[in-house]
């Protein structure tokens, strides 16, 4: 072996001794909510497909027509060539959805995220962060040079602290959270973080990649509260409720037109395929069409929680913690035998001692899925 192997191996066989290598097993998602797994079929309660719109009929028609239109890739930055006539519809749209008076496309979440917040808080700027947010958005922080601050957890008081001491000695801040935490499932105290932004001259982002058709009516955690909350900057992706791919900004005209010029992870990258921007389309049109659809997730996480003696759920994703990661992995393993998909989420994904099982639950589960589920966890000693 040459060094360079010899340092992947010894690094391979670390995570490897802690529980902590991974390894990507092919997973054919063959209904909305079946999944194949070396030849077993399960029930998959571990998706972010929550309405199950990657697989609806008039989506899959939505991005079969463009494809055929437009061809299978855009063919260059959108700033080129790759500015399919779609975008606009879709970028309007989400638009119209957030109450924005403008919206731009990314190729994904993650690098919405690369683009947004450098462009926004630079070197001698602050970014305040939660200490459960998402990886992109601590990325997105780091990659600018700004200083970045951590507050505990959905702690206002802690973020008050953070702003009194460090806000004065930098240009500009940016206080970022998850709108629903992804591993968690829990809500962020947004209204209290506009307040706060208010207060310090900070802008508010938050990142709803969980948040858009499924909770506030579907259109995202700034519209929990009777009246819209007061943020600036709403990113999320198309790649969970959406059942596509990709990543907006909904944000102020000056504040787009700002991203387009000098998002580095948008200027430099490929447009996203017109079937996958077409695809989105249609997705956000039946979400704004059917609420009832976009209440399920949680009413289904609901359920289970409530047969479970669980913590009502704010969102569809619910962390059931078991601690140490084999522990996890076997549980996940145990529950694959009974014909269930629950994967088990450990460090660095989440804080060290806190692997857990991430059951998300989408509108398509059946009461008899979501039941036999319930009698799984029971039955294997990991809840109720
Ligand atoms: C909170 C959060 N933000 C951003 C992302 C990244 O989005 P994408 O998968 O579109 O890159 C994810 C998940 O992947 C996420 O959970």
């Amino acid at each position: 072996m040459n060094s360079l192997d010899d340092f992947a191996q010894a690094r391979l066989d670390a995570l490897e001794a802690r529980g902590l290598r991974r390894r990507m097993i092919i997973t054919d998602r063959f209904s909305e909510t079946g999944a194949r797994r070396g030849g077993q079929d399960l029930v998959s309660f571990c998706c972010n497909d929550y309405l199950s719109l990657s697989h609806h009929p008039e989506v899959i028609e939505a991005a079969r027509e463009a494809t055929a239109r437009y061809g299978t890739g855009s063919g260059g930055s959108r700033l080129i060539s790759g500015n399919t006539p779609l975008y606009d519809e879709l970028e309007g749209a989400l638009a119209r959805w957030k109450q924005t008076e403008d919206c731009m496309v990314f190729g994904s979440g993650y690098l919405t995220n690369l683009g947004v917040i450098p462009c926004l808080a630079g070197k001698g700027d602050l970014v305040l962060q939660d200490e459960l947010n998402h990886a992109c958005l601590f990325a997105g922080g780091r990659i600018g040079g700004a200083a970045v601050k951590v507050f505990r957890h959905n702690d206002l008081d802690h973020a008050r602290a953070l702003l009194a001491e460090h806000r004065a000695a930098h240009g500009t801040c940016l206080i970022a959270v998850d709108g629903v935490f992804s591993m968690d499932g829990d809500l962020a105290p947004i209204d209290g973080l506009a307040a706060l932004a208010r207060e310090y001259d900070a802008w508010l982002m938050t990142d709803d990649a969980h948040g858009l058709g499924v909770v506030g009516g579907g259109r995202g955690s700034s519209f929990l509260s009777p009246a819209k909350s007061d943020v600036p900057l709403q990113m999320g992706t198309l790649s969970k409720a959406i059942g596509a791919y990709g990543g907006y900004l909904c944000a102020s005209r000056p504040v787009v037109d700002l991203i387009r010029n000098r998002g580095r992870s948008f200027v430099y990258s490929t447009g996203l395929p017109p079937g996958t921007v077409a695809a989105a389309i249609k997705a956000l049109e039946i979400i704004e069409r059917d609420p009832d659809l976009c209440a399920r997730p949680v009413a289904n996480a609901a359920r289970f929680c409530a047969a479970l003696n669980l913590p009502a759920p704010a969102s569809p994703i619910v962390p059931v913690i078991l601690g140490e990661a084999h522990r996890v992995m076997e549980a996940s393993a145990e529950l694959q035998a009974r014909g269930f998909l629950v994967t088990g989420i450990r460090p660095p994904t989440v804080p060290e001692g806190t692997a857990r099982l991430r059951v998300t639950f989408s509108a398509a589960h059946t009461e008899a899925e979501i039941d036999a589920l319930v009698a799984a966890f029971r039955a294997l000693g990991l809840a109720g």
